[in-house]
C-alpha cells in the first residue's frame, strides 16, 4: 500500500508506524478512538506553501501571508504549532478568534470570514485590531461601521466577492458560484456598489478583496479563473479611485484522499496563480497576497485510530465494526467522502469488507465494500487524512465523548486533547429543582 501525501506513515514488518511510532502501541497506550496528528507532516505541508510562494515577496516586495483556516482544526497545539511557524489565522467566530489569540497569532495575520458576523464578534475583532473583516453583505458592512463608531475605532474591511467560478468540487463544499450564499456578486455590480458605500463610511478602512470558491479543489483551472476575475476587479476599482492593498485568494487545494489520484500541489498552485498576478504588473500596484488553506495544511497529517470490536456477516456484506464512529469523524456520513482505511497490522491476505462505527445511523459507515488487508477483532484500524474537518466537526451524538488526540514527531508523543469523560457529557445540562 502506498500512503500518498502521508509521508509520516511507514510500514515496518507489516506494522504501521506514524512518525516512527508503532500505531497499535499508540492505540494501546492512549486508548481508541484516538486522533494522531503528525507535527512532522504539518510542518512539511506548511513549508511547501512558503517555499512555493516565497518568490512573490522576493519579486514584488509585497507581503505573502498564509492564514490557516481554523475551521479545519482548532486544537490548541496544532494552532500554536502553525503560529510558531509564522502562519496566520482565518477565523469565522469569537471562539476561533479566542484560539488565535491564545496561539499568539499576530493581529496583522488574522482575517475574519463568515457570512453572518455577530456584533459581539465584530467588537472582539475590532478590539484585536485584526488585519481585515471580510465583508459578506451590505448589512454586515453597516454593522461593522456602526460598531467601530461606537468604539471610537476604524475597522479594516476587505470585501468577499462572489466571482461565479465553478470549483469543480463536491456541491456541499463549493462556495464561489452565484447560487451559493457567500460573497458580493461581481457581475451584477453589487460588489462595486458595496465598496462605494464603504468609501463614504467614516469608521471603516477599505484594505482588500477576498474570494473563496470552494474546498478540496483537484483542478488548477478554477484558481486561474478566480485569480483573473479578482485581478480584473482590482483594476476596475483602481479606475474608480479605490486602491486595494490585499488580495486574499481563497479556495482550498485538495488532498489525495484516494491514493490512486494525483492532484495538484502547492507549487502547481503558485505557478498558475502568480503567472496571472504578474500579468497585472504596470496596470496596478500589485497587492499583498493572502491564502487561507485549511485542508491542505493539516488533513494528511491526521490519522484516526480505532479498534475492531465486532465482525459480522450478512447475506450481502461482511461488516467490521469499530469503536470510532461518525460522531468522531463526520465526513463520510455528510459528504460521502472517501478515506483510506487500513489495519495497523497489515496481513498479506485481503478481503472485501465494509467498515462501520457503532452509532444508530445507517450513514455511520467509514468505507463500503473495500478490499483491505484482513482484520481481526482487537486489531487497530487507521483511517487516513482526517487532520482537517475531523476533530473540529466531532460531536457527542449518541452520548459519546469526543476522542483523545496526540501529537507525534520523530522524537516524542504528546497528549494534546484529553478524552472526554461521562461527566463531560452532562456538564452543561441543568436539572430544574422540581425534577431533582
Ligand atoms: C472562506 C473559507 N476559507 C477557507 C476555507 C478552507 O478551505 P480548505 O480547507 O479547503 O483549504 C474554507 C472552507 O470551506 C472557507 O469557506
Amino acid at each position: 500500500m502506498e500512503f500518498l501525501g502521508n509521508e509520516m506513515i511507514t510500514v515496518d514488518g507489516g506494522n504501521l508506524k506514524i512518525d516512527g511510532h508503532d500505531a497499535s502501541k499508540l492505540a494501546s497506550t492512549y486508548g481508541t478512538p484516538l486522533y494522531v496528528m503528525s507535527e512532522t507532516q504539518t510542518v512539511k505541508n506548511f513549508t511547501r506553501y512558503v517555499e512555493s510562494f516565497k518568490e512573490y515577496s522576493e519579486k514584488t516586495g509585497k507581503e505573502f501571508i498564509i492564514s490557516f483556516a481554523y475551521k479545519a482544526n482548532t486544537n490548541l497545539a496544532v494552532t500554536r504549532l502553525l503560529s510558531k511557524l509564522g502562519c496566520g489565522a482565518d477565523i469565522v467566530s469569537a471562539g476561533e478568534l479566542y484560539i488565535a489569540k491564545l496561539s499568539d497569532v499576530p493581529s496583522e495575520k488574522i482575517v475574519f470570514n463568515g457570512n453572518c458576523k455577530l456584533k459581539e464578534e465584530i467588537k472582539m475583532g475590532i478590539e484585536a485590531e485584526i488585519r481585515a473583516f471580510n465583508v459578506d453583505s451590505i448589512s454586515e458592512l453597516v454593522l461593522i461601521n456602526e460598531t467601530a463608531k461606537e468604539m471610537g475605532k476604524i475597522a479594516n474591511v476587505a470585501f468577499r466577492v462572489n466571482p461565479n467560478v465553478d470549483a469543480k468540487t463536491h456541491p456541499k463544499i463549493s462556495t464561489g458560484m452565484k447560487k451559493n450564499k457567500f460573497g458580493l456578486d461581481i457581475e451584477s455590480g453589487i460588489a462595486l456598489e458595496t465598496i462605494k458605500m464603504a468609501e463614504k463610511m467614516e469608521n471603516v478602512k477599505i484594505v482588500g478583496i477576498h474570494c473563496h470558491i470552494g474546498s478540496q479543489l483537484t483542478y488548477i483551472s478554477p484558481f486561474v479563473e478566480e485569480a483573473r476575475k479578482i485581478m480584473d476587479f482590482v483594476v476596475l476599482l483602481k479606475n474608480e479611485g479605490i486602491k486595494i492593498r490585499d488580495v486574499n485568494l481563497g479556495g482550498g487545494l485538495g488532498i489525495p484522499y484516494d491514493k490512486n489520484t494525483k492532484i495538484p500541489v502547492q507549487k502547481d498552485l503558485s505557478k498558475a496563480v502568480l503567472d496571472v498576478i504578474y500579468e497585472y504588473e504596470g496596470k496596478i500596484e500589485l497587492p499583498n497576497l493572502i491564502l487561507e488553506p485549511g485542508r491542505s495544511l493539516v488533513a494528511t497529517a491526521g490519522v484516526l485510530l480505532g479498534t475492531v470490536e465486532h465482525v459480522k456477516e450478512t447475506p450481502v456484506a461482511k461488516w467490521v465494526m469499530i469503536d470510532a464512529g461518525m460522531n468522531d469523524m463526520m465526513r463520510p456520513a455528510i459528504y460521502e467522502s472517501y478515506h483510506e482505511i487500513t489495519p495497523c497490522t497489515i496481513r498479506a491476505e485481503k478481503e472485501v469488507v465494509s467498515v462501520a462505527g457503532g452509532l444508530c445511523e445507517s450513514s455511520d459507515v467509514f468505507g463500503k465494500d473495500r478490499e483491505i488487508s484482513k482484520m481481526e477483532v482487537k486489531d487497530t484500524v487507521a483511517i487516513l487524512d482526517v487532520g482537517a474537518y475531523g476533530i473540529s466537526m466531532a460531536n457527542n451524538y449518541n452520548s459519546r465523548g469526543k476522542p483523545a488526540m496526540i501529537l507525534t514527531n520523530e522524537k516524542e508523543v504528546s497528549l494534546i486533547r484529553a478524552r472526554e469523560t461521562l461527566a463531560d457529557l452532562i456538564s452543561k445540562d441543568i436539572v430544574p429543582n422540581h425534577l431533582l
